[in-house]
């Protein structure tokens, strides 16, 4: 038997996500004609349209269906000194190693501790430098002058611009404890490692949630955002045997946090952090506070007055690592037929219909006689609804394929019955699975095809 029969074809290794992603333009290698920029990535049509349906599913969870929670888009650019009192410039660091010989950096934690005692390079076996600290904030200038004095930060979390702007929220929108304040928006860090495609980059979005409680009722809204987080991905159509909680631990936990749960998920490489739900406490606002001069006190107007530093409940999600998460957990290469060539197999995304990035194609079965026509009147009329797209380039099996690459569950197809009975094929990316439906049904059934989306 050949290794390639042996090898279990179906498996989605990195590899195999990393050429599709490239192939049908879901992610770049950012600046790749000059040989690529390392922890940077660019979003092709495809990606682009995948990172906007998450980023739209999950504001739509967090805000649209939480009465109590509003959205902000604050600056990148922060005043320096919001990141002296989030403790990012003393704190935010990486313990760093360089090998003197291979040159190389490595990050001391992820080195073997026997071979980071004896200073033993793990690459090339060279000697290692003495571990250093190594804060992860990009550092930039700002203004005409270059001496220092201008010194700005690109943010490193989204979450600090929620904090500083707790106060004209809760005055301008007349927010009542508890109450949240979602983002979403590009995060920066000059991180050492950056393999695994975009799982760790340096440029990338994060999508933070901040819910301001009253102490004392911090854990039950802890236990609370937890079940809502664990929730939303079952609503997002992911497998749900791939996702695991993981506790911090007492020497993981950030000083700051009274308690931390990281939701991970079975990634080609194993199980990584996807999200993190963080009991923050009063630490931020009392920080920002003591660093601002200003009275970040919430006022208890129906209890007497009261005062008090919320607590803070925090649910960070990476927006592009959601991606990468959806597009692993999406693929498959999957058996169809059993001739014993090629087309035996296809490349399969089954996205949620709703993170689709082109929801339903439009396919003439022939170019002539009319089909075409009618097919692009059916997609300017779906177009209104839908992602449509239109394609007539080829054998229709090869175009049911090409569509079965970026995960488009609906094909619908326009043949010569439809010119004597105003039918069409409408076909399931999942099931491959071909049923007649009249023209003017389309519509409603696919909606209610996506309404009742449930992965086999
Ligand atoms: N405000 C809390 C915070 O930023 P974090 O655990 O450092 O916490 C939250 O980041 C999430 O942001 C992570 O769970 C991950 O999804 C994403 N993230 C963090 N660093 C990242 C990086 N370098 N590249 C891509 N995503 C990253």
């Amino acid at each position: 038997m050949s290794e390639s029969n042996v090898v279990d074809r179906s498996e989605a290794t990195m590899e195999k996500i990393v050429s599709l992603a490239k192939r049908r333009g879901f992610v770049f290698q950012s600046s790749e004609i000059y040989g690529g920029q390392a922890g940077a990535w660019d979003y092709g049509p495809m990606g682009v349209e995948l990172k906007n349906r998450i980023q739209r599913f999950w504001w739509k969870e967090m805000t649209q269906l939480h009465d109590d929670i509003v959205g902000l888009d604050a600056a990148i650019l922060m005043h320096p000194r919001t990141w002296e009192a989030s403790g990012h410039v003393e704190n935010f660091t990486d313990p760093l190693v360089d090998c003197k010989k291979c040159k190389q950096r490595f990050r001391a934690d992820q080195i073997d501790p026997a071979k980071l005692a004896r200073k033993e390079c793990p690459e090339c076996g060279g000697e290692l430098t003495d571990t250093r600290k190594f804060n992860l904030m990009f550092k930039t200038n700002i203004g005409p002058v270059d001496d220092g004095s201008g010194l700005i930060y690109l943010r490193p979390e989204t979450a600090q611009g929620i904090y500083v702007n707790y106060k004209n929220i809760i005055q301008s929108n007349r927010m009542k404890i508890p109450f949240g304040i979602a983002q979403v928006g590009k995060a920066f860090r000059n991180e050492i490692v950056t393999k695994n495609f975009i799982f760790r980059t340096c440029e990338f979005e994060q999508m933070e949630m901040q819910y301001f409680v009253k102490p004392g009722e911090d854990v039950k809204w802890f236990d609370y955002w937890r079940e809502q987080r664990w929730a939303y991905y079952a609503k997002l159509g992911v497998r749900m045997d791939k996702l695991r909680w993981h506790q911090h631990g007492p020497d993981e936990l950030a000083h700051y946090a009274k308690d931390a749960y990281d939701i991970e998920y079975e990634f080609p490489m194993g199980f990584k952090e996807l999200e993190g739900v963080h009991n923050r406490t009063n630490y931020d606002l009392t920080r920002h506070q003591q660093f601002s001069g200003k009275d970040l006190q919430y006022i208890d107007q129906e209890n007497g007055n009261e005062r008090y530093i919320p607590f803070i409940i925090e649910t960070s999600a990476g927006l592009t690592r959601q991606l990468l998460m959806v597009l692993c957990d999406a693929y498959e290469d999957q058996k169809v037929a059993d001739k014993g060539n090629e087309d035996d197999w296809r490349t399969v995304l089954h996205f949620h219909p709703t993170l689709a990035p082109i929801t339903v194609a439009v396919l003439p079965l022939m170019k002539k006689d009319g089909l075409a026509e009618i097919a692009q009147e059916i997609r300017q009329g779906l177009k209104q609804e839908f992602a449509a797209d239109y394609d007539q380039g080829g054998a229709i099996g090869r175009r049911y394929r090409r569509q079965d690459e970026v995960g488009t569950p609906f094909c619908v197809t326009v043949d010569y019955q439809t010119k004597e009975d105003n039918t069409v094929t409408l076909r399931f990316r999942d099931s491959m699975e071909q049923i007649r439906v009249k023209r003017e049904e389309l519509e409603a059934q696919i909606k209610e095809a996506i309404k009742g989306y449930k992965r086999a």
